[in-house]
């Protein structure tokens, strides 16, 4: 019954978007003088509530759930399926709004967040594509901890809530998605990592109690999303078609480790349908999977309208009570928007839902709640209760947003060495392109008003006298303006130009069409390398790759890097790479394919692996089959680093038993790993590998040492996969031991066609740093 009618309700979207406009605006009054944090069971100052079980902190959660959802009426229920969820005042409980947000430090996106005279802003970490770029998962959980302890300071002032609907986890599939800047990219083992990384720093507290929250995290978009406005397709129509094999080996693999492994408080369906069913009103997809299989502790939301988009625009159901009916019995908890809010009476006085189904998913979003402590009374009485104003953008958090900017900057080139720049050769930089001097492009989407930024200008100039030209109006780049530009770069001892996108080019609602630098960027960086009098260093600040394919051919130019948006503090953080404060250490966390890709993959094609009879070339660094500009994992340093393997071994049994069927024809490519003891899985199937690294550059750095497995060619397998990564600081002149332990069940099963996880026997290759060893498995 799934029918999307992409011409109708063309208008819904920009409707959407203006609501949730008008609904920031309204919510965000210019001065909020608002000082206390919203809470429930006040017995300060309400001495009666203290009589209710579910005020009582010595209880359990399900306890004091049970006792709180029996003494609501089912318009009281009603109220708390939504976002904006009414308070009881009967039973001293306030409204509360869920939605607030905090991809890369605490957002004004959303309405239960502000800033005010009392917290102007909050630590802007880079955008989480520069972040993953990293490769550092201590790093991902210490922007957690740090985004969550500034969280928590504006929520005991009351400008914060307590639930944030970050991270951003789904698999940057193609390199023109706006939104693609706010994931870890393409690879669903780093973005599991960075998953349940951040929201291990977000949400643990540090009473190690597991059953408390410092705050709720959120994984969205579940799932297959990942497409937001490209040629007339939006994802308020997409039906993204997907294989078994690619829902389980890519899509899902990173809200698993984040359900997981990260043991986050919520997951958020998507807009889009997978298969001709919408996400909000899959069993399958939400009871089934996220509650049965991996055990959500937790609330499922859903993403803004979505319920309503269900009705509204993709026709899913004949009427509004049927939208409710489907969302809620699929495994739905909690409606960003006003349409549970306003269909379910109906739909329960129709017979459609049951009043049981309600109580299941309040009791879901109170849990949640009860785990933040909101209903423990005032929260400046409870553990993170000391923390406040000051304790949002301190020098330590805003040396932490130039460290994770630092640690992510990726280095593409670097021909004949001009980089470092040398303090006793370059005295004077001309600092070029309409990314030079910027401030908010640095933050990317999903941003907060920032402590302060330092512009790419403003952090050159620290170290050496510079001059500037804009070289553009804007990223855009219309007409590009030469004449300044290249005078500037005939007199200056080297030449920056900071060139890419901003949120025109790639955002939320705003797909690209093409790879190339936007208008006559390209242009401008041509003519001023050639009227440059010294070395031509190319920074490209975007989320998405770029097809630079002419720079990186053109010999005046000297060196590039890629810089994401690199947060409130990036220009400083280009500055310590460029002058060697900091040996850059980033690697790319997605492919960078030439402009001719995206003639040959419609963004809507949703197949990972190639297509031989069609020429699509398949998608990411496990699959295309192509040409790239630069590889996913690309990154250079000022040293050079060799890898030598130590120890790992060549054969590994699966020790079947002997009347099991691979065992006795000998004829199987592969075993499935249920089919294997579970305790064969778990302890005796791991093995190490052991390496050493070695900087033979004068400059000590940190190395990221990959490590894949290529599985033999069964099932469609991937030609590698990562499974695994270590960062390491290396001194220069010296050697670093390096140890990954090899779970043979995780680390080298493939999915089968139908989604089966297998191991498939016969010769495996790993790829260690450099390095290739082969691995056989045998029964
Ligand atoms: C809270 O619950 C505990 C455990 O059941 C009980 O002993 C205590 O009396 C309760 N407190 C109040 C105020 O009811
Ligand atoms: C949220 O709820 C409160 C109280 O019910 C109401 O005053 C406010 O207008 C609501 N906001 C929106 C956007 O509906
Ligand atoms: C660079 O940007 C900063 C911050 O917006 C601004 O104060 C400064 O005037 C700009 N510099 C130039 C040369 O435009
Ligand atoms: C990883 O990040 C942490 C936190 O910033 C930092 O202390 C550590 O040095 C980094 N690791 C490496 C190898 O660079």
């Amino acid at each position: 019954m799934a029918s999307t009618n992409r011409n109708r309700n063309r208008a819904l979207p920009i409707l959407l978007a203006t609501l949730c406009f008008i609904i920031s605006i309204a919510s965000s009054p210019h001065r909020i003088s608002a000082q206390t944090p919203v809470f429930a069971c006040d017995i300060d100052s309400n001495p009666w509530v203290a009589a209710f079980p579910f005020c009582n902190t010595s209880l359990g959660v399900q306890d004091r759930v049970s006792d709180l959802v029996r003494r609501l009426t089912l318009a009281q229920k009603i109220g708390n399926l939504v976002n904006n969820a009414s308070g009881i005042s009967t039973l001293g409980i306030p409204n509360y709004e869920w939605w607030s947000e905090a991809l890369h430090g605490v957002s004004y996106v959303g309405p239960g967040t502000h800033f005010s005279d009392l917290v102007p802003g909050a630590t802007s970490f880079p955008q989480v594509i520069l972040i993953a770029a990293s490769f550092n998962v201590t790093l991902f959980e210490a922007i957690g901890k740090v985004v969550s302890t500034e969280a928590r300071a504006m929520h005991n002032v009351g400008l914060a809530g307590l639930t944030f609907w970050s991270p951003n986890v789904n698999i940057f599939r193609d390199p023109r998605w706006g939104r693609g800047q706010e994931t870890p990219g393409e690879d669903p083992y780093l973005s599991g990592r960075y998953a349940s990384a951040y929201v291990r720093g977000l949400q643990q507290t540090d009473d190690g109690n597991r059953d408390k929250l410092k705050v709720a995290a959120c994984c969205k978009h579940y799932t297959a999303y990942d497409l937001d406005n490209w040629k007339g397709v939006d994802r308020f129509h997409f039906n993204a078609i997907v294989s078994q094999q690619d829902l389980d080996d890519t899509f899902q693999p990173p809200f698993k480790s984040c359900v997981i492994d990260g043991n986050v408080a919520s997951v958020m369906c998507s807009f889009n349908q997978v298969n001709g069913k919408p996400t909000c009103a899959d069993l399958d997809l939400l009871t089934g999977v996220i509650r049965g299989q991996w055990k959500l502790n937790g609330y499922i939301g859903a993403d803004c309208d979505s319920v309503d988009v269900i009705f509204n625009s993709q026709h899913y159901t004949k009427t509004p009570e049927e939208a409710v009916a489907v969302t809620i019995s699929a495994g739905l908890d909690l409606d960003c928007g006003f349409f549970l809010g306003q269909h379910t009476q109906k739909a329960v006085d129709a017979g459609l839902v049951d009043e049981a189904a309600i109580d299941n998913a309040i009791s879901n979003n109170f849990a949640t709640l009860m785990r933040l402590g909101f209903f423990d009374g005032d929260p400046r009485k409870q553990l993170y209760g000391k923390l406040g104003p000051s304790d949002v953008c301190t020098p330590e958090n805003r040396e932490l947003a130039r460290e994770a900017a630092r640690q992510g900057i990726v280095l593409l080139k670097n021909s004949a060495s001009p980089l470092p720049l040398n303090h006793a050769t370059i005295k004077t930089l001309a600092v070029i392109g309409p990314n030079a001097n910027a401030t908010k492009a640095m933050i990317g989407n999903y941003e907060g008003t920032p402590c302060k930024y330092v512009t790419p200008l403003q952090g050159l100039t620290e170290h050496v006298s510079t001059t500037y030209a804009p070289g553009c109006a804007n990223v855009a780049c219309s007409t590009a303006q030469l004449d300044d530009a290249k005078k500037i770069a005939a007199l200056a001892d080297a030449t920056v130009l900071v060139m890419g996108a901003d949120l025109s080019i790639e955002a939320e609602g705003l797909d690209r069409v093409d790879l190339l630098l936007p208008g006559q960027q390209q242009l401008l960086v041509s003519e001023v390398a050639r009227a440059s009098k010294g070395p031509v260093i190319l920074v490209i600040m975007s989320g998405g790759a770029m097809d630079i394919q002419f720079a990186k051919n053109d010999d005046r130019i000297t060196s590039i890097l890629w810089v994401g948006y690199p947060g409130e503090a990036g220009g400083a953080a280009l500055a310590d790479v460029l002058f060697g404060d900091y040996n850059p250490s980033g690697r790319l966390p997605m492919t960078w394919y030439p402009q001719s890709y995206v003639d040959k993959v419609p963004m809507t094609n949703m197949n990972m692996r190639p297509d031989p009879s069609n020429g699509y070339p398949g998608r990411t660094y496990r699959f295309y089959t192509g040409e790239t500009v630069y590889p996913f994992g690309y990154g250079l340093s000022y040293s050079s680093y060799f890898h030598r393997l130590v120890r790992a071994p060549q054969r590994v049994s699966l020790h079947l038993e002997m009347s099991h069927a691979c065992a006795l024809s000998n004829k199987c490519n592969s075993v499935s790993v249920d089919a294997l003891p579970e305790d064969t899985c778990r302890r005796d199937l791991s093995f190490d590998v052991h390496l050493r690294v070695r900087n033979s550059g004068t400059l000590s750095g940190s190395h990221t040492v990959f490590l894949y497995s290529s599985p033999p060619s069964v099932h469609r397998s991937p030609k590698k996969h990562l499974v695994g990564f270590r960062k390491v600081f290396v001194v220069a002149g010296h050697e670093s031991p390096v140890k990954f332990r090899v779970d043979v069940c995780t680390d080298l099963s493939l999915v089968d066609e139908a989604g089966v996880r297998k191991i498939a026997l016969g010769h495996h290759v790993l790829h260690i740093g450099d390095l290739k060893h082969s691995l056989s498995i045998v029964v």
